[in-house]
């Protein structure tokens, strides 16, 4: 496999295609809930910790082996180990990471589709004039529901794969950029409104002032998890993009524009739904269905309520859907690769992806009860383990290779952040990030 001459038009379009990934359900739908279900403010200290000393490092990592590869991920992988006179199986990381993002995108389809339902029934005014108590109801007769989720879950697979199919995520990105200033807008919105409410006090204090001593080994886990979750690091997938990065574009600035456009969004979507949760007594640790039920509540009191909650789901949606499609798209360059035409690739990974989302979808009605691992039903175990075991473990992989394999030269051109640069990041890859992902993975397997 050779090497792609083919690059991102500006500098630009590559920091928003990057921002594209991700920035998705991980910010507005996890993010909330995860901080609900481990304490408020513990998580969110150590997430953002996370994202500064393992994230943001190893996502360097990661799209500097994609740019100095200048292939797609498995072909990188071995040709960059070549060069550096390892073994090429280095290119099964590839794979893994294929094998990650397949279990995330089966359970990120049907939340999706969660987002399709909820812009339906708000465009019908559906929610305005209901009671929270209502509103809760609804969600939990929705997941109760599994044809209703079955049909939207195969909507949106069908709008990420078509789009994968074509080859035109380069236009839906475009239309992305042009509408996500929008849902940063309608956040700040929801923040002014949460600020009128009784809550947001009391929100403002569970998310900013932690409790040291409630940090748990599982708090850890969740929160290293959800970092390289939200950044979609670990996965190889951003390694793709990097094959793309333009010459002469300094990665450490680059990346770290995308997380702090990624974290914003999730403080503020943070922000907004703790402070319904608190004005309307709700539990914090109420779980997936948080957002889906604080949203509705929060926009029902606002003037133009039902317009702007559709708004709001229409813009989400789009945001989860180009972080789909950087999900989808490693997997059908694994078949791509292999001599497979492209729509076909699409259609078979696109209908397996749907089959085992199947699972997920019957984990909230029949499947509810099978429990697969650890007392876990489907669902449980597909937004758990490949978020806090699998990507961690890749990200690892990839920072091992980038700062411990890779020849210094070609990973500081790279890198392209200058010498200093280069040792700054190397040394903490090396010295921090490792090691504090293997302490933090050893000890959650013991
Ligand atoms: N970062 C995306 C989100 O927050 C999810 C994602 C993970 C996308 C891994 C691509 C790769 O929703």
């Amino acid at each position: 496999m050779s090497e792609t001459l083919e690059r991102w038009g500006s500098r630009r379009a590559f920091i928003l295609a990057v921002t594209g990934a991700a920035v998705g359900l991980g910010n507005i739908w996890r993010f909330p809930y995860m901080t609900g279900e481990n304490g408020g403010a513990v998580f969110l200290l150590l997430y953002v910790v996370f994202v500064l000393i393992l994230g943001l490092p190893i996502m360097m990592a990661e799209i500097l082996v994609g740019r100095a590869g200048r292939r797609g991920p498995m072909h990188a992988l071995a040709h960059l180990a070549r060069q550096a006179g390892v073994s090429p199986h280095w290119r099964w990381l590839g794979l893994f990471g294929a094998l990650t993002v397949f279990f995330i995108l089966s359970f990120y389809s049907v939340v999706s589709g969660w987002s399709i339902e909820y812009l339906i029934e708000s465009v019908n005014g559906n929610f305005s004039g209901r009671t929270p108590d209502e509103i809760g109801a609804s969600f939990d007769a929705f997941l109760a529901d599994p044809l209703r989720m079955t049909f939207n879950h195969t909507l949106f697979m069908l709008l990420t794969m078509s789009v994968v199919a074509a080859g035109i995520s380069g236009g839906l990105e475009r239309l992305n950029n042009l509408l996500m200033p929008l849902l940063y807008i309608l956040l700040v919105v929801l923040v002014g409104y949460a600020v009128t409410t009784d809550g947001f006090g009391t929100a403002m204090a569970w998310l900013f002032t932690p409790d040291l001593e409630a940090i748990t080994l599982s708090v850890v886990l969740n929160a290293m998890g959800h970092a390289f979750f939200t950044l979609a690091v670990g996965a190889c997938a951003l390694m793709a993009y990097g094959a793309y990065m333009p010459d002469h574009q300094s990665l450490p600035r680059a990346v770290a524009a995308v997380a702090v456009l990624d974290v914003a969004v999730a403080l503020l979507a943070g922000i907004a739904i703790f402070s319904v949760v608190f004005s309307q007594g709700m539990d914090p640790a109420e779980g997936p269905g948080l957002m889906f039920v604080t949203l509705p509540i929060a926009f029902s009191d606002l003037p133009g309520g039902p317009l702007w909650l559709g708004v709001f789901f229409l813009l989400l949606l789009l945001a989860t859907w180009t972080s789909s499609i950087n999900l989808a798209e490693p997997l059908v360059a694994i078949l791509t690769d292999a001599g497979l035409k492209r729509g076909k690739a699409a259609a078979l990974i696109g209908s397996s992806v749907w089959l085992v989302g199947l699972l997920s979808v019957f984990s909230f009605s029949s499947l509810s009860e099978v429990k697969w691992l650890a007392g876990m039903n489907f669902f449980e175990l597909v937004t758990t383990v490949p978020l806090e075991f699998f990507l961690p473990i890749g990200g690892l992989l990839i920072a091992i290779f980038a700062a411990w394999i890779m020849p210094a030269n070609t990973a500081m051109r790279s890198l392209d952040a200058g010498p200093g640069g280069f040792r700054l990041w190397r040394g903490l890859v090396r010295y921090v990030s490792i090691p504090l992902v293997v302490i933090v993975l050893l000890s959650a397997l013991w």
